[in-house]
C-alpha cells in the first residue's frame, strides 16, 4: 500500500494514512504532511498485519491539512474506515442530521460524514450499506469503505471521480489511477458513473447504486509507470490541460446553495461586502491575467471600480486603501512571496482580503479574511493551465457574491449567470476535442522568431496569457497586446510571415469590438502578418482574415476566456515539444516563487 501511495503522491501530498483489517479489527495510522511522515509513524508498529486494507494521500479541499483531517476517517466505534477523493456537496446537511442523532465529529472534513452514515446504516451487508449511503450523497466522490466485521471484503464507489480495479494473481487492487498497482498487474477494470464495486478473495462484483449489475470497461494497461502517472500523456501539463473541464466543474461545485452564491470561508459579513467601495485584484503571472478577466466581470456586475495590480508593484506604489477596500489575492500555490507581502500590506492598511487559492491551508489563505478555493487538484506542470481556468471561474463567483450582497444583480440574474458558468466544463471539453489542428500548427511555428497575440476586452488578458505560455514553455519571444494599441507603436513589429494570434470576440456580444478587431487584422495582413484567428464557431465573417482559423464554441462574452485560452495552451506546449524542451519543467522557473 505504501508503494501504491508513493506512486500517487503527485496527486496530492497534504497528508497520508492507511487502514489494515487485522485479526483484532482495523489498524489505522494517518499523518499530516508528506508520505514519509506516515512511514516514520509506522516504523516499529507491529499491529499492521493483514491481507486487506487501504491507503490515501490527501489534497485538502475541506478542512486544513492536519492529522485529524487526514484519511482514513472512522466512525465512533472504529469499525468503519473510509477514504475519499472529491467533494460531497451536501455534507453540511448530513452532518447536522448525524449530530442530531448524537454523533460526535472529530474532523472538519466532508468525508467523516460518510464513515458515520455507513456505521449508522450498516446491517451486516456492507455492499448494500454503501449503495444506500451513496444514494444520499451529492457531489463528486470516490469512496473506499472497510468494516471490521467483514474482514475479507472492501467496497468502493465512484461518481465523477476516478476509480479503477486491478485484477492480480489471487489479489485485487483498487486505485484512483493505474499507476498505484501497475507493477503488480496490468489487468484492469475502469468503473463507470454511479457504480459500486465489491472486491474479495473470490474476485469482484460491480453494481449500480441500486444493486443492479453494471457494465464495466475491462482493459490491459499498456503504459509504463511514468506514463501512467501522467494519464498516458508525455507530460503532466498535457494531462492538466485535459483536466480543465473537471477542474472547472469541481471549482463551481457546491457554491450555489438554495439560490445563493456561497464562498468557502467568508469571515466577512455581507454588510462588509456591501460597504466595499473599491476592489483591488493582486496577483502575479498567470494569476494576474485571471485577475484582468475578473475586472471586466466584477465591474459589469457590481459597478464597483476594480484595479488589477501586479503584486510585486502593488505595495511599492503606495496604493490608496482603507477598510472599505476589498483586496482579492489570487494565487494557485498560496505561497507566492510577492502576493503574500502585498496581502500583508493590504491588511496593514485595514483593507479586507479575499484569497482565491488552489492549495488548502497555504499561507495566503491563512492570512486572508475570506477564502474561495479553486478545486483544480494538484498542478504539477510549472506552467499554469487548469488553475488559470479555475481562477477565472472563482473570480466570477466572487463577482456574483459581491453583486448578490450589494443587490446590483437580482437573485434570478445571479442564478442565470451561475448556470451559464455551469455550462463551461462542457464547452471546454468541446474545445479539447478539436485541438489536433492546433498541435499541427504548433509544429509549423516551432522555428518562428516571435509570435504576437492580440485581443480586445476579455480577449486582451487571453492574449497576455497566450504570450506568457509561449515565453515560459518554448523560450520564444512573444508579446500580448490590446489590439487597439497596435497602431500606437507595436505595428512596427509586423513583417512578412510574422505569426500573429488574434483572439476574436463573439459577433453576437460586443459587435463593435468584433468589427474593430477585423480592421486591426486588415492592418497587419496588409503588412504581411500570418494571422492565426481564434473565433466563435460559425463566425463566417472572419474567414477572409484568417490564414489559420481556430474555432471555439459560442459562449457568453465574459466567459470567452474559458474557451479561447485552451488552444493557446496547446499551441505553446506543442511548440515547446517541437523544440525539444521539457514542457513540465521549463528552464529558470519554479512552480511556486517563494522569494521576492
Ligand atoms: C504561470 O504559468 C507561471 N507558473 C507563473 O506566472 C505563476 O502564474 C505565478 O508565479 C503565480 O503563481 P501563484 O498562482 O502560485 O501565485
Amino acid at each position: 500500500m505504501l508503494d501504491g501511495l508513493r506512486r500517487l503522491e503527485y496527486r496530492g501530498y497534504d497528508s497520508a494514512g492507511v487502514a489494515v483489517i487485522t485479526a483484532d479489527g482495523l489498524a489505522v495510522e494517518r499523518k499530516a504532511g508528506r508520505l514519509a511522515n506516515l512511514e516514520a509513524e509506522l516504523v516499529g508498529q507491529e499491529g499492521f498485519v493483514g491481507t486487506a486494507g487501504m491507503g490515501h494521500t490527501r489534497w485538502a479541499t475541506h478542512g486544513a491539512p492536519v492529522d485529524r483531517n487526514s484519511h482514513p476517517h472512522r466512525d465512533v466505534s472504529g469499525k468503519v474506515a473510509v477514504v475519499h477523493n472529491g467533494i460531497i456537496e451536501n455534507f453540511h446537511a448530513l452532518r447536522v442530521e448525524l449530530e442530531a442523532d448524537g454523533v460526535e465529529f472529530s474532523s472538519d472534513t466532508d468525508t467523516e460524514t460518510v464513515a458515520h452514515l455507513v456505521a449508522r446504516e450498516y446491517d451486516g451487508d456492507l455492499p448494500e450499506t454503501v449503495r444506500k449511503v451513496c444514494r444520499r450523497l451529492e457531489g463528486a466522490f470516490t469512496l473506499v469503505v472497510t468494516h471490521a466485521d467483514e474482514p475479507d471484503m472492501i467496497v468502493a464507489a465512484r461518481r465523477s471521480s476516478p476509480l479503477v480495479v486491478g485484477i492480480g494473481d489471487k489479489e485485487m487492487f483498487l486505485a484512483s489511477d493505474v499507476s498505484a498497482f501497475i507493477e503488480h498487474t496490468r489487468d484492469a477494470v475502469e468503473l463507470g458513473q454511479d457504480q459500486v464495486v465489491t472486491i474479495a478473495r473470490s474476485g469482484y462484483e460491480v453494481t449500480d447504486f441500486y444493486g443492479e449489475p453494471a457494465p464495466t470497461n475491462h482493459f490491459q494497461v499498456n503504459w509504463d509507470l511514468s506514463a501512467a502517472e501522467k494519464g498516458g500523456h508525455d507530460y503532466f501539463m498535457l494531462k492538466e490541460i485535459e483536466e480543465q473541464p473537471e477542474a472547472l466543474a469541481n471549482t463551481l461545485r457546491g457554491h450555489f446553495v438554495d439560490g445563493r452564491i456561497v464562498l468557502d470561508e467568508q469571515r466577512m459579513a455581507d454588510q462588509d461586502l456591501r460597504d466595499v467601495d473599491k476592489v483591488f485584484v493582486i496577483a502575479c503571472g498567470t494569476a494576474y491575467h485571471s485577475g484582468l478577466v475578473a475586472k471586466y466581470a466584477i465591474e459589469h456586475w457590481t459597478r464597483l471600480p476594480v484595479e488589477v495590480e501586479l503584486a510585486s508593484e502593488f505595495r511599492y506604489r503606495d496604493p490608496v486603501l482603507d477598510r472599505d477596500t476589498l483586496v482579492v489575492a489570487i494565487s494557485q500555490s498560496g505561497e507566492t512571496a510577492d502576493t503574500l507581502e502585498a496581502v500583508r500590506h493590504a491588511r496593514e492598511q485595514k483593507a479586507r482580503v479575499l484569497a482565491i487559492c488552489n492549495t488548502n491551508g497555504a499561507q495566503i489563505p491563512r492570512e486572508s479574511d475570506a477564502v474561495l478555493y479553486t478545486h483544480a487538484g494538484p498542478e504539477v506542470g510549472v506552467a499554469a493551465t487548469k488553475t488559470f481556468l479555475a481562477q477565472i471561474a472563482a473570480n466570477f463567483l466572487v463577482g456574483l457574491a459581491l453583486a448578490q450582497a450589494r443587490g446590483t444583480k437580482y437573485s434570478d440574474e445571479v442564478a442565470r449567470e451561475f448556470h451559464e458558468l455551469e455550462q463551461m466544463p462542457a464547452a471546454v471539453s468541446q474545445v479539447l476535442q478539436t485541438v489536433d489542428s492546433v498541435r499541427a500548427l504548433g509544429r509549423q511555428l516551432a522555428d518562428s522568431k516571435a509570435v504576437l497575440f492580440l485581443g480586445r476586452h476579455v480577449g486582451y488578458p487571453v492574449a497576455l496569457e497566450g504570450a506568457l505560455k509561449l515565453k515560459e514553455l518554448a523560450y520564444m519571444h512573444a508579446e500580448g497586446f490590446a489590439a487597439g494599441e497596435l497602431k500606437h507603436g507595436p505595428i512596427a513589429l509586423i513583417e512578412q510571415d510574422l505569426p500573429v494570434v488574434v483572439v476574436m470576440p463573439s459577433p453576437k456580444g460586443r459587435a463593435v469590438l468584433h468589427a474593430k478587431l477585423l480592421s486591426n487584422i486588415s492592418e497587419i495582413q496588409a503588412r504581411g502578418a500570418r494571422t492565426i484567428v481564434i473565433a466563435e464557431e460559425g463566425d463566417e465573417t472572419v474567414r477572409p482574415f484568417a490564414d489559420e482559423l481556430i474555432e471555439v464554441p459560442q459562449v457568453p462574452t465574459l466567459l470567452q476566456p474559458l474557451v479561447s485560452t485552451v488552444p493557446l495552451q496547446v499551441l505553446a506546449a506543442e511548440i515547446a515539444r517541437a523544440r525539444g524542451y521539457d514542457v513540465d519543467k521549463p528552464r529558470n522557473l519554479a512552480k511556486s516563487v517563494t522569494v521576492e
